[in-house]
């Protein structure tokens, strides 16, 4: 396995698992800003039929091709779209689940975006919510020695950067409960594994898989929520 591979799998391995754990068979996902397919192939390979909204044609080619080589090209269809207009590339009511990981944090306003997302999902259909979470960038700002930096984002007035905006764990809850969701799980994702050497993954035989054990025995601790880099919510609406 590659360095980039074992980051993969420490940073997937806990939201994977929520997800497929409350998924029926043959269902219909969304993968709003699905990017290249990571997720959107491996949920086809399981006989789920997947469409992923993404703005970027190269990330649609690149998932083009990875479906054809794992063989589900016919459960994987790509469309050229945005969160803000979901409504126009997807029936409303017609998803069993919506993945939107990683997307929130770079829209206008999330809270209509939210919104929108509920217009096409079934009801009580499930939400899987993936989010940049402020509390642990204040601490790796800190730790890199950039305070001014970590005094903005601890006050939440830092501007909105390459990542986009951070949520901390009771803005999200707010958000999804406006938008009309309920909060079925909370994990925290990626509590140490940003904190890690790669090199020491490298080096210890063994060492990736016990990081991906670790994180999952703390994803759902409140009391490590904080600094996890993300948060990741599976709401129903
Ligand atoms: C940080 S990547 C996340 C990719 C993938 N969802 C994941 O979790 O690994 C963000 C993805 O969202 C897409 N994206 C950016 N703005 C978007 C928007 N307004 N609506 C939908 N997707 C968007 C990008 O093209 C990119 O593929």
């Amino acid at each position: 396995m590659s360095t980039s591979e074992r980051r993969a799998s420490v940073r997937t391995g806990v939201v994977w698992d929520a997800v497929v754990a409350r998924l029926e068979p043959n269902a219909r996902v969304v993968d709003i800003g699905g990017g290249t397919g990571g997720f959107a192939v491996r949920l086809a390979r399981e006989g789920h039929a997947v469409t992923v909204v993404d703005p970027s044609p190269d990330a649609l080619a690149a998932l083009a091709r990875r479906a054809d080589e794992a063989g589900v090209a016919g459960l994987v269809t790509g469309v050229q779209g945005d969160l803000t207009d979901i409504g126009t590339h997807v029936a409303p009511g017609s998803a069993d689940v919506v993945l939107c990981h990683g997307v929130l944090e770079v829209v206008p306003d999330p809270a209509a975006a939210l919104r929108t997302i509920t217009g096409v999902l079934r009801e009580g259909g499930l939400l899987s919510l993936l989010v940049a979470q402020r509390h642990a960038a204040v601490v790796a700002r800190a730790m890199a020695g950039h305070f001014a930096q970590a005094r903005a984002l601890l006050d939440g007035s830092d501007p909105v950067g390459k990542v986009g905006r951070r949520f901390t764990h009771d803005e999200v809850g707010t958000l999804l409960e406006q938008a009309g969701f309920t909060t079925r799980s909370v994990h925290g994702i990626r509590v140490f594994a940003d904190l890690v050497p790669g090199s020491l993954l490298d080096l210890e035989p063994g060492s990736t898989q016990a990081l991906v054990e670790l994180e999952q025995a703390v994803a759902s601790r409140p009391e490590y929520l904080p600094l996890a880099t993300q948060v990741h919510v599976l709401a129903q609406r």
